[in-house]
């Protein structure tokens, strides 16, 4: 066949008319919640309460959990003020997620009772805890793993098999950027949100065909009091180093986290930098929409230079610090000397 302009005109009206469809009939709508029961862990505070702001305004009739009993109620007057429709339902639940299995499953099959079958589980509750490796306690680092990870996995652990058998649902994890690219200073923290990553990415697969679908957020530094808490602990060089993505609000996460959950995307990202270390280390993470595996693939090559680069950078703080740690030590000896 020769190529003649028809042929051409043709082909490209064919392109169009793919490209058209890909558009507007592939394109994901968003699932309601309106009137739906949704479950907010760390609902009372930070990413979780911004999320259960979002999700009461979007009508859906919500629960947080959390444990301090006080907090909780602010979180329940707030939601009241935001109220959208009159039979709109917001309850708390003061509970302990790092408690054991059958504590929760407890007061879950109770909030089902009085609510209605979870529609959406949103785990939010989580802590940081920072420092070298060697530094964080022991008690620590498994308090770390229970809530961070146990805490979401016994949440999800409870819907997850009702949410398949009734062929819908939703499951959010708050993992983190530091489950994409672990860095200095957040070992044990690190280690249970890349936990978390590794059972979001594999429930997702499991749960697809049965109508669950799986968001995982990945924030990076967010300006909430729990952020504010672990600046505290933090070593300089991860502030330095993970300070340089900026700060980003818990509304604008939040909002990322329910349109990308409502859509059923698995990755929940917000900001160029995350997309880049995201796209970098999570390259084989389910990325949706064809595009974007195109665009990926053209420019992962070039990219992995930057990543390269990024290392060299961050092992110029972590020098520079350690110099101006010797430099601050010698001195000091030097001003007992003078002393002496
Ligand atoms: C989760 O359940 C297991 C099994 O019952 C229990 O050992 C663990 O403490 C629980 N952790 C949390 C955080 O709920
Ligand atoms: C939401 O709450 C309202 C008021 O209690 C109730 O009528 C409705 O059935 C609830 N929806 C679900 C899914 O539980
Ligand atoms: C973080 O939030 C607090 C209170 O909401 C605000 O006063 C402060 O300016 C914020 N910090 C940054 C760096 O945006």
């Amino acid at each position: 066949m020769e190529l003649t302009w028809e042929v051409v005109f043709c082909l490209g009206i064919a392109l169009l008319i793919h490209i058209l469809i890909f558009i507007f009939v592939m394109a994901k709508r968003p699932k309601s919640i309106v009137g739906r029961h949704v479950v907010i862990t760390g609902g009372s505070k930070g990413i979780g309460l911004c999320l259960a702001v979002e999700c009461a305004m979007k009508g859906a009739n919500v629960t947080v959990i959390a444990r301090d009993e006080k907090m909780l109620r602010g979180a329940i007057a707030l939601l009241e003020v935001i109220r959208q429709r009159p039979e709109q339902k917001f309850q708390h639940r003061s509970l302990d997620i790092g408690s054991d299995y059958d504590q929760v499953a407890r007061v879950l099959g109770e909030l089902e009772e009085s609510v209605g079958d979870i529609y959406a589980m949103i785990n939010c509750a989580g802590m940081a805890i920072c420092g070298l490796f060697e530094e964080v306690a022991v008690e620590d680092v498994h308090k770390l793993m229970n809530v961070n990870f146990f805490g979401s996995y016994n949440c999800t652990r409870y819907v997850l098999p009702k949410m398949k058998k009734a062929g819908e649902g939703i499951i959010v994890l708050t993992s983190s950027q530091a489950a994409i690219f672990g860095i200095y200073g957040y070992g044990p923290y690190a280690a249970s949100k890349y936990a978390l990553r590794a059972m979001a990415e594999t429930i997702a697969m499991e749960s697809r065909s049965h109508g669950v679908s799986v968001t995982l957020a990945l924030p990076c530094d967010t300006n909430t009091t729990g952020f504010e808490e672990e600046e505290k602990s933090k070593p300089r060089e991860t502030k330095i180093i993970s300070g340089g993505g900026g700060l980003i609000e818990p509304e604008v996460i939040a909002k990322a986290i329910l349109k990308d959950a409502l859509k059923g995307n698995f990755i929940s990202i917000v900001g160029a930098q995350s997309w880049l270390i995201t796209m970098l280390g999570g390259a084989l993470m389910p990325w949706d929409g064809f595009f974007t595996n195109l665009l990926h693939a053209t420019i992962i090559g070039p990219v992995r230079l930057l990543g390269y680069g990024l290392h060299k950078h961050f092992n110029g703080i972590i020098r520079k610090c350690a110099r101006e740690d010797r430099a601050l030590k010698a001195s000091k000896s030097d001003d007992i000397k003078v002393e002496q």
